[in-house]
């Protein structure tokens, strides 16, 4: 009985198949598992911040699929953080299964930053990333966040080497490619981040002043891969696909990718292309169903986490990305931007169900991702 049931799990549409005993394939020559420093991962896929998005709630739909290697927080403020803002401690919210973590913080004051790594290496992070693509004025202002980019006197290599120095988990930096196509910082910066000791670099492929127009300079993360020496570098950027995947990881070199919004567009994503980094295989296609199941167990998450009113609140900024991927049309779309109770969404929830698969809908959406307006656009 207990065997059958092993069996037909197996069976389950989107279930990972991968033989335990398999021996590495070292896909396009790297090295398994992928490390970060002395953190081994059990995928090379991560989920690259998403602020307003990637709390714990959705990290933990997302692990449970599988194929996740690595999950960050939304940013958090280093200030705000020692100052026991609530906002940042409910950012922070974890637990035991949601690990290994990385939680990224930003500022530009380095005993601020490293007072807040050293409390959140207390906390239980495995991992502190740096944030160097904050674009809010107060903060560039500041010459803290994406303006980082710009100053090569050695200030920013120093903050970073303060942090490096005063925890004893891995610190990792994520920047963009540059503050824009004249001052393309970023290799600069990952070959002095890597002498002195940060452990790996997410770099997301465009400039900050291209916001999130254009395509991801795959080039451009190259000349990044090409100038450090072993350091591992998570590629970003517009990963939806096996496709996409496979081009970040052939023209660029890198030794993982970030995934953002790719995982709000198909929550299977990670488990999808480590099936696929083990086995060659595209996975098995997960059925609609299986994706409104998703949403049920994020909105009931989001509930449990923040109670029934702000739960709702709260999906109610995700919902959009869900409605494109699901294809709901309009109407629903306007009922669950307005959720306000449980009993509610199942009732819209059943409507889904009663209206089964929409025509042509596929599995990984290639509709475009619309980025909010404001300093987001900047990330
Ligand atoms: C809504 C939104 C919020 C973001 N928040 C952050 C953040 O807090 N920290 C960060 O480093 N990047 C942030 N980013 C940038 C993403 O992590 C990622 O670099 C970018 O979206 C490109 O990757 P993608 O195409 O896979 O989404 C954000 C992006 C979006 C769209």
């Amino acid at each position: 009985m207990v065997e059958m049931l092993e069996e037909e799990q197996n069976d389950l549409p989107g279930s990972l198949k991968i033989e335990e005993n398999r021996p590495p394939i070292l896909r396009f020559g790297l090295q398994e598992p992928m490390q970060i420093g002395n953190l081994v991962l059990s995928s090379r896929f991560h989920l690259s911040p998403l602020a307003g998005y990637t709390n714990l709630p959705m990290r933990q739909t997302l692990r449970e699929l599988g194929g996740l290697g690595l999950a960050t927080t939304d940013l958090i403020n280093a200030k705000g953080l020692l100052m026991g803002s609530r906002k940042s401690l409910e950012l922070i919210a974890t637990q035991q299964e949601d690990r290994p973590l990385a939680v990224q913080i930003y500022g530009n004051d380095s005993n601020e930053m490293v007072q807040a790594a050293q409390w959140l290496e207390n906390y239980g992070a495995s991992v502190i990333d740096i944030n160097m693509g904050c674009p809010v004025r107060k903060v560039v202002k500041g010459g803290g966040g994406s303006a980082m980019m710009c100053d090569t006197t050695g200030a920013v290599i120093r903050l970073v080497e303060k942090v490096v120095t005063g925890v004893k988990i891995p610190v990792t930096v994520k920047m963009r490619l540059g503050w824009d196509d004249s001052q393309l910082t970023a290799p600069y910066f990952a070959r002095e981040f890597e002498k002195i000791g940060v452990k790996a670099l997410t770099i997301h492929g465009r400039t900050r002043a291209q916001g999130f127009h254009g395509k991801v300079n795959r080039a451009g993360i190259r000349a990044v891969v090409e100038a450090v020496e072993k350091i591992p570098i998570f590629g970003n950027g517009d990963i939806r696909t096996i496709t996409d995947a496979e081009q970040m990881f052939t023209e660029t070199g890198c030794a993982g990718l970030a995934i953002g919004r790719g995982a709000l567009a198909n929550p299977y994503i990670f488990q999808q292309l480590n099936y696929w980094w083990h086995t060659g295989e595209p996975l098995e296609i997960v059925g609609y169903e299986a994706h409104l199941n998703i949403m049920r167990i994020h909105v009931q998450r989001l509930i449990e986490w923040r109670g029934e009113k702000f739960g709702c609140i709260q999906f109610r900024k995700i919902a959009p990305w869900y409605c494109r991927h699901l294809r709901t049309g309009k109407p629903i779309q306007q009922m669950l931007v307005r959720l306000e109770t449980w009993d509610q969404f199942l009732s819209i929830d059943q409507q889904l169900r009663d209206l089964g698969t929409p025509k042509d809908w596929h599995h990984h959406s290639r509709n475009e991702i619309p980025v909010p307006a404001g300093p987001i656009s900047h990330w």
